[in-house]
């Protein structure tokens, strides 16, 4: 979710009115998901790279994440998304850490659309996380070196239960993957749009949808 601070900019407003606006986005775009029949839609909200920002700007996002799960908890759970989240989310404040688990918590056997939420999430510390839990289970004698496989890593990662990624959309036009599921998008198609993430919506979330559609996907095969 790319281009908050430039949608903002555009109209002279603070950077926050943008943060707030990309509320409202990913608030519609989940919706649509839901209405788009997407079994997992993870939305990428604060990585682990962002604690560089200043410390107004973290506490503002912050701000918004609390209002986010207080005020749409309900909705979400009334429309069957289970909310999931990935990243080291302990890492933010106790209120914020206990508002997360509580959502996660009464959303738990809700099976309709998985809603992810990165937070704190960056996909190297994730995949050292991976590492070392596999490495802690071979020193207590739980398992070998050699049952150290692709499977068993995916498996000691925050998405072991959920699908490979098929579709990353990026938007506002920057064409990078920032630390993000780099393990899980190894066959998934990239799709750049110039889209700043505040005006992403219903209709360009089906477009992006139709642009999938028409990939022609190998995993390698002929
Ligand atoms: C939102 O957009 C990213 C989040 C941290 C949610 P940005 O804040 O990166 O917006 P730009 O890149 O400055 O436009
Ligand atoms: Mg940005």
């Amino acid at each position: 979710m790319d281009g908050n601070g430039r949608w903002a900019k555009a109209r002279r407003l603070p950077r926050v009115a943008g943060h707030r606006r990309g509320v409202q986005a990913a608030r519609e775009v989940v919706r649509a998901a839901g209405d788009l029949g997407l079994e997992v839609l993870t939305l990428y909200a604060f990585s682990s790279e962002n604690w560089r920002r200043p410390a107004e700007e973290i506490s503002d996002l912050m701000g918004l994440l609390r209002r986010f799960i207080v005020d749409d908890i309900d909705e979400l759970a009334d429309a069957g998304v289970r909310l999931r989240v990935i990243g080291d989310y302990q890492a933010f404040q106790p209120d914020v850490v206990r508002l997360i688990d509580g959502a996660i918590a009464r959303t738990a056997s809700n099976g309709k659309t998985t809603l992810v939420i990165a937070l704190n999430y960056g996909s190297h510390n994730e995949l050292a996380r991976g590492a070392r839990l596999l490495a802690e289970r071979v020193q207590r004698g739980e398992m070998a070196p050699s049952e150290i496989t692709a499977e068993t890593l995916s498996e000691a990662l925050y998405t072991a239960d959920l699908p490979p990624v098929d579709l990353l959309i990026r938007t506002s036009g920057e064409r990078r993957l920032s630390n993000f599921l780099l393990w899980q998008t190894a066959y998934a198609e990239l799709l750049f749009v110039d889209t700043l993430w505040p005006d992403f919506g219903k209709v360009e979330l089906a477009a992006a949808l139709q642009d999938f559609g028409r990939r022609e996907r190998r995993f390698g095969g002929l």
